[in-house]
């Protein structure tokens, strides 16, 4: 099948831009979810694309090279995703194999825990082949198991939101090894693909700063505060799940001087008196789309004002976003700002972003898509 592109859609592949919206193509072919086109600009090949006229996002970007979209096209591009991430067995035995777009394997997804695979299939086009991948992963890999985590994305691409074991047996319960640190976590029923991978550098490197009194907000499963290994941490958090966790996580590694508070961050921060000489703020994405920032913007600013009442001078204060609409820029901006109320220099320390296993690719721009920094109360 042949699809015409507009100029604004050529003008975006030539960038390498991975996707189409439905304003981009000439005419949407009527043909079924996912299936394979040539897209084509003033009679020239441009890109093979998967096509989805249910979805906003109607062509997705498979390949810039006329080539067949068969076993050894995926096997290819499997491989290399296998590969790149080598580096990584020597310091954990979780990590994320397949970034989607960022892999060049657009909706698929696959995170390593151990011999488990926790795969997402999050376009019609990719859910097409799921027959071949988990295949192609089982030859590759020889996992114990695959649970298939079902995405609400999929119900953008007319997919119905599936979570199975979908080969062999998979853990409940697993124990992520990640440099001298372990934590628990349930494979099926935990947030993203069970934990939050994308953060596992910048904690090792927040961690470093840790040691004193440390405040962990938006805590999760406790990464953050248990790399601080801190002669005291309070962790804030909201889901009962998480805490317990926390509390599971604590014992796992030794922590003895904590407190959990399951309780909102924002009510949290309304009373809280202590000083801490480590702070983290990594909330969930308050702003998923651009009309939702400022009310982020909003939140975000009184986040770092009530925290930087609370950090000590010489203190640290880490930052995080995983939301494309609030930029590294915004935070440096919404730390500024902050610090003339609270009447304190900060002095950037580290610039972040999310580990390696989750590639940025320059010409995807929403590739990058968590960004923090620490700074230093002067
Ligand atoms: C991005 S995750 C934090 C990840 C964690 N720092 C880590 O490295 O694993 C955000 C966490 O904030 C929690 N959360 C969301 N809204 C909250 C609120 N208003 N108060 C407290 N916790 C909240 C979520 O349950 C989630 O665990």
């Amino acid at each position: 099948m042949k699809v015409e592109i507009t100029k604004s859609g050529y003008e975006k592949l030539k960038k390498r831009f991975p996707w189409l919206y439905k304003n981009e193509l000439k005419k949407v072919p009527e043909c079924d979810k996912g299936s394979i086109a040539d897209l084509i600009y003033k009679d020239k090949y441009i890109a093979t694309a998967f096509i989805n006229p249910f979805s906003k996002i109607t062509a997705r970007i498979v390949s810039f090279k006329k080539e067949t979209i068969d076993k050894e096209f995926f096997e290819k591009r499997i491989k290399k995703a296998l590969k790149k991430r080598e580096g990584l067995k020597n310091i954990t035995n979780s990590y994320r194999l397949i970034h989607s777009e960022a892999d060049f394997l657009p909706g698929l997804i696959v995170d390593k825990y151990a011999d488990n695979l926790v795969v997402s299939f999050t376009s019609a086009g990719m859910d097409n082949f799921k027959g071949l991948i988990i295949e192609i992963l089982i030859n590759l890999l020889n996992p114990k198991g695959i649970y298939e985590k079902g995405d609400k994305i999929r119900e953008k691409e007319g997919l119905e939101v599936v979570n199975q074991t979908f080969y062999g047996e998979v853990d409940d319960e697993f124990i992520i090894k990640e440099y001298d640190k372990k934590f628990l976590t349930f494979l099926k029923e935990g947030q993203k693909t069970g934990f939050f991978l994308d953060q596992r550098k910048n904690r090792k490197i927040v961690g470093e700063y840790g040691g004193k009194k440390t405040l962990d907000l938006f805590a999760n499963a406790g990464g953050f505060g248990i790399y601080a290994n801190a002669s005291f941490t309070k962790f804030v958090e909201i889901s009962p799940l998480a805490c317990s966790l926390i509390e599971r996580n604590c014992e796992l590694n030794n922590l003895k001087n904590y407190e959990i508070v399951k309780m909102d961050v924002f009510k949290f921060l309304e009373s809280e008196k202590e000083k801490y000489d480590l702070i983290i703020i990594d909330p969930p994405a308050f702003a998923k789309t651009k009309s939702a920032r400022t009310g982020a913007i909003k939140g975000w600013k009184y986040l770092i004002v009530n925290a930087l009442k609370l950090l000590e001078d010489e203190g640290y204060l880490a930052l995080f976003s995983c939301s494309h609409s609030i930029t590294s820029k915004d935070l440096l901006d919404l730390a500024l700002s902050s610090s003339i109320i609270e009447r304190c220099n900060l002095e950037v320390i580290e610039f972040l972003k999310q580990d390696i296993d989750h590639p940025y690719i320059l010409n995807i721009p929403n590739s990058l898509y968590l960004t923090g920094v620490l700074l230093r109360r002067l």
